[in-house]
């Protein structure tokens, strides 16, 4: 198969890109290469490369940064998706995008999981701009899969898992905090990777959550980290609030892979399983990164 591959320098994309490349042919532009936002550019590209799949791991993912940058935020999160969207329809090939569990307030009681069916109600400006980018998908693309997701994790970004060991071992012996109030399910990049691979196997249209199994408060999966790495800095509780970040985040982030699991096509596995594989393979690497200054 040919793959046109958005964001491959990105956390999601980096793996998609190894992973896919096991089986495929992957186009990889870079963002100067190929700029979502531009329709000539998209359109130029699809005529020339021709592929067979879009997968587009391109966004603005800084969501505090989005609570600031309102225009460029709609530009890559909701046009760039038009654009490929309008693109995939034009040239008869399939669109895959990724979306997320910040599409949904939060609010269902923790530890509801929220379905695919559920409605959408975004907090943040972020997750308004992924409810925007599916619908756009939804009615521009023919044969379009959105996967939703969360909380992601890799060895090609910053990212939770990567800031939590950073700024343990740069506060030696002190102490770090991290919200209490905020649940969801940590999925390595490595695994939704190959979930994609997976899906690119059947002919499936619609939109299906993909996280990891189970779910654990953000404490809960910052002290797993510390005592998997043997890292001895104590971890004290606090509240979303209490970090006056620029945008609000949903409280359960908690997403149920309930279509795959009902078509059989459900690969995601434990989030302490994959953690534990991830900070086995990884875990000196990103402890060195504190030494180097960069996180
Ligand atoms: N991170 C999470 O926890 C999370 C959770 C749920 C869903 N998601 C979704 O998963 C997807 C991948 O997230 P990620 O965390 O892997 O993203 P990321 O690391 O922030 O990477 C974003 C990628 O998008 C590219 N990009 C940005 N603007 C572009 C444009 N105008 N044209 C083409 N490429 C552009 C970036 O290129 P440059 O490197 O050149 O800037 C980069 O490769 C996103 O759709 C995100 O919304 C993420």
């Amino acid at each position: 198969m040919k793959i046109l591959l958005l964001g491959a320098s990105g956390m999601l994309g980096s793996d998609c890109k190894e992973v896919l490349n096991e089986e495929h042919e992957v186009i990889a532009p870079s963002r100067q290469e190929l700029d979502i936002v531009s329709w000539d550019v998209v359109i130029e590209n699809l005529q020339k490369i021709s592929p067979d799949v879009i997968i587009n791991c391109a966004g603005f993912t800084d969501v505090d940064a989005c609570a600031k940058e309102e225009y460029i935020v709609r530009k890559v999160n909701v046009e760039g998706p038009r654009n490929l969207a309008q693109g995939s329809a034009r040239f008869h090939c399939r669109l895959i995008h990724i979306s997320t569990d910040y599409v949904f307030s939060g609010r269902k009681n923790v530890p509801q999981p929220y379905f695919e069916d559920d409605p959408v109600d975004p907090i943040s400006e972020y997750g308004k701009s992924k409810v925007e980018s599916e619908v756009a998908i939804r009615e521009n693309a023919p044969n379009y899969l959105i996967i939703r997701s969360g909380w992601l994790y890799g060895i090609h970004g910053n990212n939770f898992v990567s800031s939590i060991v950073v700024s343990a071992s740069q506060k030696k012996k002190k102490k770090i905090r991290v919200v209490e109030d905020q649940f969801g399910s940590p999925t390595w990049t490595y695994r939704l990777a190959i979930q994609i691979k997976e899906l690119l196997k059947v002919d499936l249209k619609g939109t299906f959550h993909a996280t990891a199994e189970g779910f654990c408060a953000r404490i809960e999966c910052a002290q797993y980290i510390l005592n998997k790495l043997k890292i001895k800095t104590p971890v004290e509780p606090c509240t979303m609030k209490s970090l006056h970040r620029p945008a609000k985040r949903p409280v359960n982030c908690i997403l149920e892979n309930r279509l795959l699991k009902k078509r059989g096509l459900n690969v995601m596995v434990d989030w302490n399983k994959d953690l534990d594989i991830f900070l086995e393979r990884y875990g000196k690497e990103l402890i060195s990164l504190t030494k180097t200054g960069k996180s």
